[in-house]
């Protein structure tokens, strides 16, 4: 049987890319780009397009049966710093969307979802290194915590009902063809844009604030690879830790200026300190490495210099 994909939230950061990847893999009628708004050109003109509203249930269903849907990307989502400002709301989406298309694997309408999680799951008890896959988690955002309890409710569906569900934890993504969506990593976007258009950018992070993050090539590769990977091979059914490089404000800031010699940064936190405070400094993700042959390609100097190209 064809596969045929439904990706939910596909005009965002992540998706835009995703569902371009994919269609290239798996042709463009078979890749349904859906989103409760329009996407990029490229996205739109590609291949199919469809109004999705991931808090309605119907709308999904409707749209999985019209297409024959056998696989869901779930990339609808409140990220972590608008998420602070709407708790409720952030809540509500996050944890509604997810049950929905649980519950409709669960009927066997579907066969294969792939649902993202985040570094925010880990919190300020969490060992800040090379944190392990398994570990302490007691996340201290409303983000981190729709996410801890997305990544249990995955468990126990394919426990329980044999749901086939996977699932990433991604550090914060850097990429050039679409703007971050409201996260507590988007500075690492933000300051090529102002590098290139200001000469400056003002931070809102302090310099020495050490986060994972990873080029967006690395995160559309590693979503690709556990979705073909055999079923039995993953077995970590909540969530992998994975890594690509981990740099701090005033790192980047020092790459960029390799390229640009008068490119300058202040620094001016924000709430979104305490956010990027909870969270690691490195991630250890020898698991996903072992299992699905996980491997990054992006360190920071390549990722600067793709950004900056790419930008200009
Ligand atoms: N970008 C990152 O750095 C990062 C890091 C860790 C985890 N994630 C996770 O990856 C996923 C995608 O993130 P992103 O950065 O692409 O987010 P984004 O904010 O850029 O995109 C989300 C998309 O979902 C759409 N959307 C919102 N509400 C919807 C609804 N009710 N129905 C349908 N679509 C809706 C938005 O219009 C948007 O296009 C999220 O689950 C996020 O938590 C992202």
């Amino acid at each position: 049987m064809a596969t045929k994909i439904l990706i939910i939230g596909a005009c965002g950061q992540i998706g835009t890319e995703l569902t371009i990847r994919l269609r290239e893999i798996y042709g463009n009628d078979n890749v349904i780009a859906g989103d409760i708004r329009e996407g990029s050109e490229e996205l739109m003109q590609s291949g199919p397009f469809e109004i999705v509203d991931a808090m309605n249930r119907t709308s999904i269903e409707d749209v999985c049966l019209h297409y024959e849907i056998n696989e869901v990307y779930l990339m609808a989502a409140m990220l972590s710093a608008t998420a602070e400002k709407y708790p409720k709301k952030a809540w509500n989406l996050n944890m509604d969307s997810l049950f929905h298309i649980l519950n409709i694997a669960k009927e066997g309408k579907i066969d294969k979802i792939f649902w993202p999680s985040s570094i925010a799951v880990f919190g300020p008890t969490t060992p800040k290194e090379n944190t392990p896959q398994q570990t302490v988690m007691e996340p201290s955002t409303v983000y981190g915590i729709s996410k801890q309890t997305g990544e249990r409710w995955c468990e126990y569906y394919y426990n329980k009902y044999g749901v086939d569900v996977r699932s990433i934890r991604y550090p914060g993504l850097i990429s050039w063809k679409t703007l971050p969506g409201g996260g507590t990593t988007d500075y690492a976007v933000e300051i090529f844009h102002e590098a290139l258009k200001n000469n400056h950018y003002d931070c809102f992070l302090k310099e020495d604030t050490s986060l994972p993050m990873m080029f967006m090539e690395d995160a559309i590769k590693a979503t690709v690879s556990i979705m073909q990977t055999k079923s039995e091979n993953i077995k970590q059914r909540s969530s992998y830790n994975l890594a690509g490089m981990t740099f701090t404000p005033a790192e980047i800031a020092s790459e960029i200026t390799k390229h640009l010699p008068d490119f300058t940064v202040t620094y001016q936190p924000d709430f979104r300190q305490s956010i990027a405070d909870s969270w690691p400094g490195s991630i250890d993700d020898s698991v996903a490495r072992e299992d699905w042959s996980w491997s990054h390609d992006y360190d920071l100097e390549k990722m600067v210099k793709e950004m900056l190209d790419n930008l200009k």
